[in-house]
């Protein structure tokens, strides 16, 4: 069946989200190939389990030559992407008087240059095979401010804008771009912000659906942009349990 040969190339595969995507993916008949920092090993190993083909390369997407690189040889030894997903990305959590400009650039050397120059090979591409999707994992901190993220919060907003306006540029060659916003999920990121302490009550207490996001839920949306929504593009699906929506919480006990 041709639609079982349809490859997606993940970033941040090596675990979290980005490994929940590559599972759901190849649920919905992708072979995966796995691109992060670090050994995906044990996301292909799952693969592996289910019976999905797939390949890796330890991939920088901060560094142009490496983004480079590794679409070369992933064209050689692997395929050409129908779908791509940027899920690779770093979080700082610092006041701004304590932010360093190393930090500053560090977080948007990740999460926005990286899926810059991964939306860009990625592209070059998807146009010479006839079209493709692309999902960029952002935040609902694309667009509300949370204290003490000023890098974090302004990555992700770039990222969002770079989603609708390679959406508008790359329409014409059958591209859909798209982005999905998760809200705080259960991964190592999420764990190192939220601990146990007022943060965490406090935020649960705004997310209407009463807990933190999975990997799963994540990936389903990606999924609905990779494979379901052919007049969909440049749109963010925000993934949050409803706290984006959120105003005024039902307090306990009101
Ligand atoms: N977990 C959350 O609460 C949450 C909420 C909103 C948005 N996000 C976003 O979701 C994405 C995935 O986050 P996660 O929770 O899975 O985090 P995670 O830290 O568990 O995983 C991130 C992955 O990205 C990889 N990575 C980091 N820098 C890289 C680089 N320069 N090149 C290649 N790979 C790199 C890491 O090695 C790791 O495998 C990120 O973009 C993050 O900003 C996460």
């Amino acid at each position: 069946m041709a639609e079982e040969k349809r490859i997606a190339a993940v970033t941040g595969a090596g675990q979290g989200l980005g490994r929940g995507v590559a599972l759901r993916l190849a649920d919905a008949g992708y072979r995966i190939a796995l691109l992060d920092r670090q050994s995906c090993d044990e996301t292909a190993k799952l693969l592996a389990d289910k019976g999905v083909d797939s390949w890796q390369h330890v991939t920088d997407v901060s560094d142009e030559s490496s983004v480079v690189t590794v679409f070369s040889a992933m064209e050689n030894e692997f395929g050409v992407p129908s779908a791509l997903v940027n899920a690779a990305g770093i979080f700082a959590d610092h006041p701004v008087h304590e932010t360093s400009v190393d930090t500053w650039d560090r977080i948007m050397a990740v999460n926005a240059r990286g899926p810059f120059l991964m939306c860009r090979e990625g592209s070059r591409r998807m146009k010479e095979n006839g079209g493709g999707s692309i999902v960029n994992i952002l935040s609902n901190a694309a667009v509300q401010g949370f204290a003490n993220e000023s890098a974090y919060c302004a990555s992700k907003g770039a990222a969002l804008l770079l989603t609708r306006t390679l959406a508008v540029e790359l329409a014409g060659h059958n591209i859909t771009v798209n982005g999905v916003g998760p809200g705080t999920s259960e991964t190592a990121m999420g764990g190192d912000y939220l601990g146990e302490g007022p943060i965490a009550a406090h935020e649960l207490s705004r997310t209407p659906l009463g807990r933190w996001g999975q990997p799963a839920d994540i990936a389903e949306a990606v999924a609905f942009f990779c494979n379901q929504a052919t007049w969909v593009t440049g749109q963010a699906l925000y993934v949050d349990g409803g706290f984006l929506a959120t105003g005024l919480p039902t307090l306990k006990g009101m």
